[in-house]
């Protein structure tokens, strides 16, 4: 006797900076639950979430797919409701899993993990704690720092830390003593290299500052290490497993958005050429990251390696990373033995255990 398909409900888009790159996350993902060997398994119901935050049907939803862009208020059924969640789009009991393709706040931060939690239904990716504490760069390093895993040297701070100057320049005396030059400064909340910038002097920190400041009221400033940065994906639930190692190389002085977001700015080298105990350390962090926020389902974890002195430090996880068709998690996977449509069968299948 057949049993009928799991309705796998899709959420995508998402009122973030990360919008566009979440649509293109659910068109891979999608297809991928939609390929042969997972047609009778799986009913995809894609639910869209435009830029101000409401959420759409599946015509809707499929309408942005089939343009592979951001839906504007011009596109969008009239009268607008106001901005945010105003009502659920479909009737909760007709989906029986939730498949979360969001990335950077709103989404990936465990706000919509706490959603469905609440209405009781299993979930692709990790819980609510998990998500916030990846999303919050210090919480994250904090958690990290708990663990006794390797990072480089940081500072976090307030914006408001900026306002008084006589308070603003002992602090910039004291990064230079803790930190020195070049650091990194970074919002705390955002993700893709924005509002991040590297500080070779005190001009350059203080405006550095103030360009995170505008942008996140916590924020953080790193010593600049030069390393090779590698990538380790992390799959399952109760028992973790880590990918195959990759590299990303980019013709830049460091990863900005710009040559993230540039074709032909950037490659990946998976595997990446390292010593087999390199790759194992790696892999071994991977998980114990995961571990330290509460971390599980899907996650890529990303750190630095210096080769000159053979160290390695942990940078950051991201618990619901791009999934593209050239992303770096499912392309890591696919290394590993992995397919894309078994990739999100397992991510299906993690969720419900
Ligand atoms: N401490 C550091 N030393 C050297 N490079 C850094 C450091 N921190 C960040 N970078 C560079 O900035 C990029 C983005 O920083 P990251 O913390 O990964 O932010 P995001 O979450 O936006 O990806 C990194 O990929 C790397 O190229
Ligand atoms: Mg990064």
């Amino acid at each position: 006797m057949p049993t009928s398909p799991l309705r796998v409900g899709v959420v995508f888009g998402g009122a973030s900076g990360e919008h566009a790159v979440s649509i293109r996350s659910a068109l891979t993902v999608i297809q991928a639950l939609r390929a042969t060997e997972n047609q009778e398994r799986f009913e995809v119901i894609p639910l869209y979430i435009d830029r101000d935050g409401r959420w759409w049907e599946p015509t809707v939803a499929q309408r942005a797919l089939d343009q592979n862009r951001a839906l504007d208020a011009n596109d969008l059924p009239q009268p607008l409701p106001a901005p945010g969640l105003r009502h659920w789009p479909v009737d909760p009991d007709t989906v029986d899993l939730w498949y979360p393709v969001l990335h950077g706040p709103n989404g990936e931060d465990g706000t919509v993990q706490g959603l469905f939690t609440l209405m009781n239904k299993p979930f692709v990716g990790s819980g609510v704690l998990g998500s916030a504490v990846g999303m919050d760069k210090l919480a994250m390093k904090a958690a990290f720092a708990a663990a006794g895993l390797s990072q480089v040297p940081y500072v976090g701070l307030n914006a408001t830390d900026l306002e008084d100057p006589e308070q603003r320049e002992q602090l910039l005396t004291r990064l230079e003593q803790e930190l020195g030059y070049p650091c990194f400064v970074k919002p705390a909340n955002l993700g893709s290299s924005v509002g991040i910038t590297k500080a070779c002097n005190r001009d350059e920190l203080l405006a550095g500052l103030h360009q995170a400041a505008a942008l996140d009221p916590r924020l953080l400033v790193e010593q600049g290490v030069k390393a090779r940065e590698l990538e380790c994906a992390v799959l399952g639930r109760r028992h973790l497993r880590a990918s195959v190692v990759g590299e990303i190389r980019f013709d830049a002085d460091w990863y900005d958005y710009e040559t993230k977001y540039t074709e032909g700015r950037s490659h990946t080298l998976i595997p990446a050429p390292l010593p087999a105990s390199v790759s194992q350390q790696i892999q071994a962090m991977a998980i114990r990251a995961c571990h330290a926020v509460n971390a599980f389902g899907q996650a890529r974890v990303d750190v630095f390696y210096d080769e000159t002195s053979g160290q390695i430090w942990l940078n950051e996880i991201n618990t619901l990373p791009g999934f593209t068709s050239q992303s770096m998690y499912p392309t890591l996977w696919e290394a590993t033995g992995i397919p894309l449509p078994q990739l999100v069968a397992e991510l299906v299948d993690t969720a419900q255990e």
